[in-house]
């Protein structure tokens, strides 16, 4: 059995304000927090104990996950009063690690949703002998991310984190895995990025650094986009997932939700727990959070409506966030990434969205 890091300290900033209640990683995705779908996959590729790195809202993650025993796993948490990057969170649970130091463990970003094998590039790391093996995937602008060019037999190069000047489109995809000893050497005093610090420097080294290209499906749920769009992958059966608390299809209607017979749901859509939809609205690929209510006639495509919060009749809502607890009023139009702050209040028709008219 191999055991696993869980990289879940970060404040999930660019997800705001679905973050400001909840750590990106606990966001409920297709009817459950984002970690089951990490967890029971990790449990699945043959892990059974896995340590959370936490810093930002830590009791969310002891609330949501426990002991771990109702995922087959062993959970233990330790916490970063100041966070201490990637790397300072790896170094940080060195003690809670069963492992020997020549042993594999696995490390993941907690925002990552991934068909990868993990299983068979756990067994490539320990084929080759390398320190550490990343798992790396295309994507067609690497910009955003860490930009990892290998040589013909897989040998990572170099590691450039998010360079406006990429020279492969092939990308570090948050796994790795590392020989427990690569672990000890991090420093354990300073706040260390294993992206811009750990990586560069054990390539600069001549340490054996491999690259594992698998081309699944993958997905880093860091933008109210991605995490639309993954909650709606797993929803449809694009990704599967052991976690999943439904079949897949359409639409995943958790309990007690209400849904008028008038209304359609759509592309993937989840209703959370007793949250209601009015008649004849139409709503597509989107997210409500659980007691969220969406009134009469109103569109909601690609957007996420938060915990408890109030959309009324005949709004149009777009490419949209409301945070938990917010109201929008009725007739208001939003689209193109606006977020309606937790709580915050949107009077009835107080915002219309026009598209740009051609000028005459
Ligand atoms: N414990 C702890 N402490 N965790 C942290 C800290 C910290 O100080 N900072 C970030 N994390 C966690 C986040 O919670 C997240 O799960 C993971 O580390 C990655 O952080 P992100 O903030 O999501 O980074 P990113 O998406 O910009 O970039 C990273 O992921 C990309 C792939 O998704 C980098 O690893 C890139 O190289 C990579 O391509
Ligand atoms: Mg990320």
């Amino acid at each position: 059995m191999t055991e696993a890091v869980l990289l879940v300290g970060g404040k999930g900033t660019r997800l705001r304000p679905l973050t400001v209640n909840t750590p990106k990683p606990m966001l409920p995705t297709a009817g459950v927090p984002f970690l089951h779908h990490v967890l029971s996959k990790a449990r699945a590729a043959g892990i059974d104990h896995v340590v959370l790195a936490t810093s930002y809202r830590p009791e969310v993650f002891r609330d949501g996950i426990g002991d771990g025993s109702s995922l087959g796993l062993r959970v233990d948490y330790v916490t970063e009063e100041v966070p201490m990057g990637t790397g300072g969170g790896i170094r940080n649970v060195l003690d809670r690690l069963e492992s020997g130091p020549e042993d594999p463990v696995v490390i993941l970003n907690g925002d990552v949703l991934s068909g990868h094998d993990l299983a068979a590039q756990v067994a490539a790391h320990q084929a080759s002998g390398a320190e550490v093996t990343l798992h790396l995937s295309e994507v067609e602008d690497p910009r955003a991310f860490g930009c990892v060019p290998t040589d013909d037999t897989g040998r990572v190069t170099a590691f450039l984190e998010k360079t406006p000047t990429p020279v492969t489109n092939r990308i570090n995809a948050g796994c790795y895995v590392f020989k427990r000893r690569v672990i000890d050497a991090i420093p354990a005093d300073r706040p260390v990025s294993v992206e811009r610090e750990t990586f560069p420097g054990l390539v600069a080294s001549g340490a054996l650094v491999l690259g594992h290209v698998d081309p699944a499906y993958w997905l880093d749920l860091g933008t109210p986009a991605a995490y639309v769009r993954g909650s709606r992958d797993l929803v449809l059966g694009i990704l599967a997932s052991p976690a999943l608390p439904g079949p897949v299809g359409e639409s995943l209607v958790l309990e007690g939700a209400h849904v008028a017979g008038t209304a359609v749901l759509s592309c993937g859509t989840t209703v959370g727990a007793r949250a209601t939809v009015g008649a004849g609205s139409s709503v597509e690929g989107s997210v409500l959070l659980d007691d969220a209510v969406v009134g009469a006639g109103s569109t909601v495509r690609d957007s996420v409506v938060g915990r408890g919060a109030r959309v009324g009749a005949g709004v149009v809502l777009d490419g949209v966030v409301v945070g938990d607890g917010a109201e929008v009023g009725d007739g208001n139009e939003l689209a193109h990434g606006a977020r309606v702050w937790v709580d915050a209040r949107l009077p009835a028709y107080a915002i219309r969205f026009t598209p740009d008219e051609p000028s005459a």
